[in-house]
């Protein structure tokens, strides 16, 4: 199988980039991960990238021709698709039209429900049943692109925002690599 050269994009712990490099290594896995872009110096994902000697590159996501650094990145590692995973920057038009039905993000919560930051708090203030994640493709608005895949669970009465947090992960470490089989399947 010909894996598509991927980029994942991070901005903090990596945990779901972790998950994908674990996952990519097995030979029937349709992705291989070829490049790591962070906007954080400081990301923790970058360790990822240097232990598993993925290269990855730092984007100051301030700078006024940022977007222009990335596509001159991917294209270099001739990049064919990217996840974001944790990118806490809005994805701009220049990439998305560079890139069209190319882009995936991973999102903790049930979308349509609690798109943008600071999920579990509000979840738990709007006292939900629900929570869970999804992936979807990215479009031109805010988390809203058409759903890939969904993963729920039930709300316990006694979980907190770290639980949630921690629940919905797990749930996402599923999710990501689900919803790229299910991408590249008839492909
Ligand atoms: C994930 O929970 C994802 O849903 C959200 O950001 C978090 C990133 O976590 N978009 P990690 O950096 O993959 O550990």
């Amino acid at each position: 199988m010909v894996k598509r050269k991927t980029c994942i994009f991070i901005s903090g712990q990596g945990s779901n980039l972790k998950n994908l490099i674990f996952r990519s290594r097995d030979k029937n896995f349709p992705i291989t991960i070829s490049l790591v872009i962070s906007n954080n110096k400081n990301a923790l994902g970058i360790e990822y990238a240097k232990k598993y000697n993925i290269p990855y590159t730092y984007i100051n996501t301030s700078c006024k021709n940022y977007e222009n650094k990335i596509l001159l990145n991917l294209k270099k590692y001739k990049i064919s698709f990217i996840c974001l995973a944790g990118f806490m920057k809005i994805i701009s038009s220049t990439l998305i039209n560079n890139y069209q039905g190319k882009i995936i993000n991973i999102h903790p919560s049930l979308l349509p429900k609690f798109k943008g930051l600071n999920t579990f708090s509000r979840m738990l203030k709007n006292k939900e049943k629900n929570a869970g994640c999804t992936v979807h493709y990215v479009n031109k608005k805010l988390d809203s692109g058409n759903t890939i895949v969904q993963k729920k669970f039930t709300i316990n009465r006694k979980d907190n925002e770290k639980i949630l947090k921690k629940k919905t992960q797990k749930l996402e470490y599923l999710a990501f690599p689900e919803a790229i089989i299910k991408i590249f399947r008839n492909n």
